[in-house]
Parts: structure tokens; C-alpha cells; sequence
């Protein structure tokens, strides 16, 4: 009797270590997936790219605990965004999108390619037709993330420095790669066309692998920075101004509308530099657009307009496209990530809160650039705020700061629009 009890407890004892074992490796599986599983390198080229792939198959990457949250997000199948190091480098690898919606780009392939909804993408991606003109459909609706306005006749200029990477020519499978990222997020594509190489507040894309980007990590997220010192904030509020001033009017053919400006899209490194992370919606208005395609208002600047639901960054994407320039990127950084108005669950008061009663300059015009309704009255208060914090910042050493305007690289056929 005694001997079967023991067996049973043996029994049991062995079903728990079992049970544990398979639990312990189906939680880290989920936190920390095999890098390959990620990339699900076999739907290429209905992918982003390659050009990351021996990084990965090298063991080079190596997905990190400094991510853990981010893992833990992952099981909940919201983001797909994981961190990682490559050498002594961290690193942020994002499948741009949630896996329901990667789920319904491959049935959009199979469908578009005429075959049940689960065919082989790598196959149904040559059969979509003509990409290029998908791709131009696609960027022409007020549904895609990436809106380019108002006319779409300019894409392959715009998307030159992706398409035209090697000798001015693009590979088919290139384009599939371009095509499919586009579908799913433009974010990749508008970090080639506004590199931080190049001076954009942007992160760094570093390349692809399958359904994965890589990206410099850059830093914590802006609302880390809540309640640091003023004069910390004072710079970060002034490198957010140039950096709507360089996305409305550095890039000499389009303007670039971030359409999602929050603290948590935006991080900081510790040098103190401040870069755009997720640029998933954009509003791409081109300043070339031939004649036929302007709208009566194109050359007024357009005033972004305060919408009625408190705390909401609300736009109109049709007014924006009906101007040759918007202060959008200003009414976005003033209203919603300096000013009182900001998210209160994000930024309560806004980055520029307690602000010193010396400063009631630095309020005043904060308010202007944040409620203005008269035409340019937004542009110019931000453009004096703009000098009035460097002023500040001079003042208490920040001396070296000034930003240079960024460049880009412009494909030759571009010049002539
Ligand atoms: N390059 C980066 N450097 C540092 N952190 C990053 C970077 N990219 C993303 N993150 C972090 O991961 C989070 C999610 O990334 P991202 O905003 O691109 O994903 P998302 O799914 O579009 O999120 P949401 O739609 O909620 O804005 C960011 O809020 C930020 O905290
Ligand atoms: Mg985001």
C-alpha cells in the first residue's frame, strides 16, 4: 500500500516537473521568440527586405531582456515590437504591424493574386499586377497611413532613395519588398527618404529580414523626461520645434505631416537628442504639383484648427492637402506636447509646465503657437518661441545646440519637377 502511495506521489511529482517545463518554454518562446520564427523569411519578397538577414543568420542579433516588457506586449498581440543588441549596440525590431493585420495582408495577396486565403505568398506576391500603380492607388486614399496629396504623380520621386538604391535601376523583387512594406507601414521607406544620417530627427533604419526592420534604439520614450530639470526641457521642446520646422519646409519638393505626434512616438537618447520613432502616419503633401493639380487655396498657409474634444489630436488630411504649406507639425508640438493642453495621461501639463515666473515670454508665446487661429500667427509664434528657447539655452551654456538643416539625396529625375 505504501509503496503505491509513493509511486503515485513519484507520479505526480513528475506530471508537475512536466507540466512546468512546458510552461516555462511555451512563456519564453512567447517573450523571447527564436529571432528566425520572427522574420518568417520564407514569405520573401513579400517582405521588407534582406539586407539584414546575415546579421541574423550570423548570430550577430540576439533579442534582449532590456525588451522584457516589450516581450510581455508581445504576448498580449498587440505591438510586435521587440528590443534587441547587435554587438555592443541595442536595437528595436518591429514587424510593423499587429499579427492580425500581417494575417490580412497575406490574404489581400492571395486574394489579389486570385487563391484561396492561405496560398504561398512568396508566389501570389507576382501576381498583384502592376505594383507601382497599386502602390500609387494606395497612397492616393484617405484610408493609408501614408497620404501622398494632392496628387500621387510624384511617388517614384519621393520613394527614389528606396527604389532607385543601386545604379538607378530596382529590382523586381526590391519592389515586391517596397510594395509589401507599404501595404502594411510606411515607416521603414520614410526613414530611407528622411535618413538620420542626413540630419532628420528620425531613428536610424539599419535594414531588414523578412517581416522585420531593425532600427537604432533611441532612447527612453518622451514622457521619461516629464519631470526632468526645466532647462533639460526647455532643449527638448526646442529640438521639437526645428524638428517640425525641418519636416514642413527642409525637404525642398514634399512637406511631411506626422499625423501621430505623441510623447510616447518620440525618445531621447542620453546625449539628449531627440528622434522620431514611429512614423507610421504621415501626410506627404507635394510642393511640385503641376498646376492642373493645385487647389484654389494652395498657396495660403494653412491654420490647423482646433477641433472640439478636449485633449484630441484631431486634423483635417483634406485641408492639409489643399495647401502648398500647413502648420500642422507646429499646432502638433505646441498644442499637444508643450502646452497645457497636452495629453494628460501622456504629458499632464505639458512639457513645459512649472515654468519659471522669469519665463512668462516662453508661456505667452507657447499659447500663441498653440491656439492661433490667425493666418501664420501659429508659424510666427513659432518661430519666435523657436529663438526665444535658444536664447534661454545660450544663456545657460546649451551654446552648441544649434542644428544644422538636414539634406536628402535627390534621384536626378527628381530635380527636374
Ligand atoms: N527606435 C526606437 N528606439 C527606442 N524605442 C522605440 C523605438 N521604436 C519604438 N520604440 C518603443 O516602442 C514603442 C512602440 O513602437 P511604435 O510606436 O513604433 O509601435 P506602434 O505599434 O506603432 O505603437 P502605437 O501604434 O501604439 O504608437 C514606442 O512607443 C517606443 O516606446
Ligand atoms: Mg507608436
Amino acid at each position: 500500500m505504501g509503496g503505491l502511495q509513493w509511486k503515485r506521489r513519484v507520479r505526480g511529482m513528475l506530471t508537475l516537473l512536466f507540466v512546468s517545463v512546458c510552461l516555462t518554454m511555451l512563456i519564453s518562446h512567447l517573450l523571447w521568440p527564436s529571432i528566425t520564427d520572427l522574420t518568417e523569411v520564407e514569405k520573401c519578397p513579400a517582405c521588407y527586405g534582406t539586407s539584414f538577414c546575415p546579421a541574423i543568420t550570423g548570430g550577430f542579433l540576439t533579442l534582449h531582456s532590456f525588451g522584457a516588457f516589450a516581450g510581455f506586449v508581445n504576448i498580449l498581440g498587440s505591438k510586435n515590437v521587440l528590443f534587441g543588441m547587435l554587438g555592443n549596440q541595442k536595437v528595436v525590431l518591429k514587424k510593423l504591424g499587429h499579427t492580425v493585420e500581417l494575417e490580412q495582408l497575406d490574404k489581400m495577396i492571395c486574394k489579389g493574386a486570385g487563391l484561396s486565403s492561405s496560398c504561398h505568398v512568396h508566389e501570389a506576391i507576382w501576381q498583384q499586377g502592376d505594383l507601382l500603380h497599386s502602390m500609387r492607388q494606395h497612397v492616393a486614399s484617405q484610408d493609408s497611413s501614408l497620404l501622398l496629396c494632392p496628387s500621387v504623380a510624384n511617388l517614384e520621386c519621393l520613394l527614389s532613395s528606396v527604389l532607385y538604391k543601386t545604379k538607378g535601376t530596382s529590382t523586381e523583387a526590391s519592389l515586391a519588398n517596397i510594395w509589401t512594406t507599404l501595404m502594411i507601414n510606411p515607416e521603414p521607406l520614410l526613414l530611407q527618404v528622411l535618413q538620420e544620417q542626413d540630419g532628420w530627427p528620425v531613428t536610424k533604419y539599419m535594414g531588414a529580414c523578412g517581416r522585420v526592420v531593425v532600427e537604432e534604439y533611441a532612447g527612453e520614450i518622451l514622457t521619461s523626461y516629464h519631470n526632468a530639470p526645466w532647462l533639460q526641457r526647455v532643449h527638448l521642446a526646442h529640438q521639437l520645434l526645428i524638428a517640425a520646422h525641418n519636416f514642413t519646409d527642409s525637404h525642398p519638393l514634399f512637406g511631411f505631416y506626422l499625423t501621430d505626434i505623441s510623447a510616447d512616438n518620440i525618445a531621447v537618447d542620453a546625449q539628449g537628442k531627440l528622434r522620431f520613432v514611429d512614423l507610421e502616419n504621415v501626410i506627404v503633401v507635394d510642393k511640385n504639383v503641376p498646376n492642373e493639380d493645385r487647389p484654389q487655396s494652395w498657396t495660403i498657409p494653412h491654420v490647423s484648427e482646433t477641433f472640439d474634444c478636449e485633449g484630441c489630436f484631431a486634423f483635417s488630411s483634406e485641408d492639409i492637402c489643399s495647401h502648398r504649406m500647413s502648420d500642422h507639425n507646429f499646432y502638433a508640438v505646441c498644442q499637444h506636447l508643450l502646452s497645457p493642453l497636452a495629453a494628460l495621461d501622456m504629458i499632464p501639463g505639458g512639457l513645459l509646465h512649472d515654468m519659471p515666473p522669469a519665463h512668462a515670454r516662453v508661456s505667452e508665446l507657447v499659447q500663441k503657437c498653440s491656439e492661433s487661429t490667425e493666418p501664420s500667427g501659429r508659424l510666427r509664434a513659432a518661430q519666435d518661441l523657436t529663438e526665444l528657447l535658444a536664447e534661454v539655452l545660450q544663456q545657460h551654456g546649451y551654446s552648441s545646440m544649434q542644428p544644422k538643416s538636414p539634406s536628402c539625396s535627390l534621384w536626378d529625375g527628381c530635380l527636374e519637377a
